[in-house]
C-alpha cells in the first residue's frame, strides 16, 4: 500500500463526491480498472477509476456506509492509502458503441467514453438515476456525445425521460446496430441489459461489483460463479456473463461467506 494525498474534492451530487489523489501507479490505470482505497482507522474499499494521468487518479464515491461516509468527511490535504490499479479493463471497440450507466457506475464509463470519443464512429450514452440531482457527469457526457446521443432517465421524472434506464434501450437496440454495449451500475440493471443484448445477439462488456477484501485474487470474497471479480474482472464479456447467469442480479457472498440476495 502506498501513502497518497487527497489534492482536490468536488461535490457531484448530494451523495457523491469526487476525490483526486496523488499516485504514480494508479495514474496509469485504464478504464474499467479499480483501486483499493484505505481510509485510515476505518476500512479499505474498492473504487473504480474515474480518471487518471499526470501522477493523479480520481474516484467518485457515493456515501453509503462507514468507510464512504468517513471519506466524505475528509478534506483536501488528508492522507489515505492506495493499492492498485487492479483488475482488467474494457476493450476498446471501434464503430458504433453504446454505454449504459446507473449511479456511480457512470464513473468508469465516463473514463471509457473520453478514451473512445475520438476512435469510434458513433458514441451513444444512456444514463439513469433516481432523481435529477443524482444524474452524474451530465455536462461532461454532453461534451463527449452530441445532444442526440445522450439520453438521461430519472425515476421521478425531474430530468430526462421518466422511466428506468433500461426502458429507452429496447427501441434504441432495435433501431441501431451497435458494435459494442458497455455497462456498469446496479447489478439488477446490468442483468436486464444483458438479457436484452442476448435476445438480439449483441456483444456486451459489463463491470460487476462484489464484496472485496484483498483485491488481488487471494481471499475469494468476490466470487461470482468460477470467477474472482477482482482478478478475472471486474469487466466481463457476454460469454462469461452467460456462465454466471444463475448468480447475476440474484445473490452475492457476504463478508462472512454466506449468500445474500441482491
Ligand atoms: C470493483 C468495484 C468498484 C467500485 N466502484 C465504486 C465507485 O466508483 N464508486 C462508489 O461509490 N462505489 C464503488 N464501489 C462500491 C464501494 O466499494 C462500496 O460502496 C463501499 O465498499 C462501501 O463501503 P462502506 O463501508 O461505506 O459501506 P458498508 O457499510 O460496508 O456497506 C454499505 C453497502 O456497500 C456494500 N459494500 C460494502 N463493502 C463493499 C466492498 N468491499 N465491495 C463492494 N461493495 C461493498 C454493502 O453490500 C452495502 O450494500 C465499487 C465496488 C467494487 C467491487
Ligand atoms: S477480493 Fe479477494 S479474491 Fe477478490
Amino acid at each position: 500500500m502506498r501513502i497518497s494525498q487527497i489534492v482536490r474534492i468536488r461535490t457531484e451530487s448530494p451523495t457523491v463526491k469526487t476525490f483526486m489523489l496523488t499516485d504514480r501507479l494508479c495514474a496509469k490505470a485504464k478504464p474499467g480498472q479499480f483501486l483499493m482505497l484505505w481510509i485510515p482507522g476505518v476500512d479499505e474499499i474498492p473504487l473504480s477509476v474515474l480518471d487518471a494521468g499526470d501522477n493523479l487518479v480520481s474516484v467518485s464515491v457515493k456515501a453509503v456506509g462507514d468507510a464512504t461516509r468517513h471519506l466524505h468527511a475528509l478534506e483536501a490535504g488528508a492522507t489515505v492509502g492506495v493499492r492498485g490499479p487492479f483488475g482488467n479493463c474494457f476493450t476498446e471497440s471501434r464503430g458504433r458503441v453504446l454505454l449504459v450507466g446507473g449511479g456511480t457506475g457512470t464513473a468508469p464509463l465516463l473514463f471509457l467514453a473520453k478514451q473512445l470519443a475520438a476512435k469510434t464512429e458513433r458514441l451513444s450514452f444512456v444514463e439513469g438515476a433516481k432523481t435529477k440531482d443524482e444524474l452524474l457527469f451530465v455536462h461532461e457526457l454532453g461534451g463527449i456525445c452530441n445532444e442526440k446521443s445522450l439520453i438521461t432517465t430519472t425515476e421521478d421524472g425531474t430530468a430526462g425521460l421518466q422511466c428506468l434506464v433500461t426502458q429507452p434501450l429496447a427501441s434504441l437496440l432495435d433501431k441501431e446496430k451497435f458494435d459494442m454495449i458497455y455497462t456498469c451500475g446496479p447489478e439488477i440493471m446490468v442483468k436486464k441489459i444483458f438479457e436484452m443484448t442476448e435476445k438480439r445477439k449483441l456483444p456486451i462488456e459489463a463491470s460487476l461489483e462484489r464484496l472485496m477484501r484483498c483485491g488481488i485474487g487471494l481471499c475469494g470474497s468476490c466470487m461470482i460463479g468460477k470467477y474472482r471479480v477482482c482478478r478475472d474482472g471486474p469487466v466481463f464479456n457476454a460469454a462469461q456473463l452467460r456462465e454466471v447467469q444463475e448468480e447475476l442480479g440474484i445473490s452475492k457472498l457476504g463478508f462472512d461467506g454466506s449468500r445474500i440476495p441482491l
